[in-house]
């Protein structure tokens, strides 16, 4: 399938581990992708890996929550490769592990990075698509914004991430441009959590396979599968969709069932 032959998409975060699969996806699918991250070694890295497979891309450098820093990376990239017709809000961070441990600092300092920057990249690409009459916006949700699962500021953030990705559905659908919500449950990446936690308890992504109704956690190509199918031409009538990719995790509660029929 090359869905995205002709076109160009941004991915933030796309120095990370979902962030790298996405913009391998999309590129292998025929984009031009910009890999935009904070951690610019970690972009050169990801943008040489799309163009070791064939696909076209462009590192930038650039801290999501400055729209000073955003504007010079899309500049630099309508220069290079054009503007994007995809934008992929992938970039995140979260650290405190519960209400207890977090502050107001540490609240404010998770909601910038994992609301307010995609605020900033989204308002930055907006100009470009209604002038082009069209586009697509995939925000990468969690579960952790439907249900409590820890991690609670990450998760309000996730949460109202949701409520901005239909607002710009509504508002934007009328100018053609599309935006959706694609929510991920467990995916095996470094990210800084997962880092934590791991070294904590190198066993702990087997252990939580027992939630998962398909019997393992998710994979960044998972995710990545999920975004092309809505950022693609064919999801022309999805719009302000929330698209869970979980295994099933928030379908039910397969570890009570296990206790229920014990009982
Ligand atoms: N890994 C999981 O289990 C999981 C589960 C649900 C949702 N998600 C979501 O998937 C997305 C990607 O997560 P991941 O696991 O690949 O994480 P990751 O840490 O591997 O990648 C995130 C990337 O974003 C970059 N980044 C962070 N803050 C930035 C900023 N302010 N400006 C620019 N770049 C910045 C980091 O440098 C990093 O390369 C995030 O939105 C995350 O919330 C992940």
């Amino acid at each position: 399938m090359m869905r995205f032959l002709g076109k160009t998409a941004l991915v933030t975060g796309g120095g990370g581990g979902i962030g790298g699969a996405i913009a391998e996806r999309l590129a292998f699918e025929g984009a031009a992708v910009g890999v935009l991250d904070r951690r610019g070694d970690a972009a050169q890295e990801a943008a040489a890996r799309v163009e070791g497979g064939g696909g076209r891309a462009l590192a930038l450098t650039a801290e999501i929550t400055d729209p000073e820093s955003v504007a010079a990376a899309l500049a630099e990239m309508a220069e290079a490769i054009g503007t994007p017709d995809v934008l992929v809000n992938n970039a995140a961070w979260a650290l405190k592990g519960d209400l207890e441990s977090t502050d107001l600092d540490d609240w404010r300092a998770e909601f910038e990075i994992d609301l307010d920057g995609q605020f900033v990249c989204a308002k930055a690409v907006l100009p470009g698509m209604v002038a082009k009459g069209a586009g697509a916006i995939v925000n990468i949700g969690s579960v952790n914004g439907l249900l409590a699962l820890g991690n609670p500021a990450y998760s309000a953030a996730k949460a109202g991430l949701l409520s901005f990705t239909r607002s710009l559905a509504v508002e934007y659908g009328p100018s053609g441009i599309r935006a959706n919500m694609v929510s991920p449950g467990t995916v095996e990446t470094d990210i800084e959590t997962w880092r934590i936690r791991r070294e904590k308890n190198p066993q702990i992504f087997d252990q939580l396979a027992r939630w998962y109704p398909v019997g393992r956690v998710g994979r960044p190509d998972d995710i990545a599968a999920a975004v092309a199918f809505v950022a693609a031409d064919e999801a022309a009538f999805v719009n302000g969709a929330n698209l869970v990719v979980d295994g099933g995790l928030t379908a039910g509660l397969p570890v009570m069932i296990e206790e229920l029929i014990l009982e």
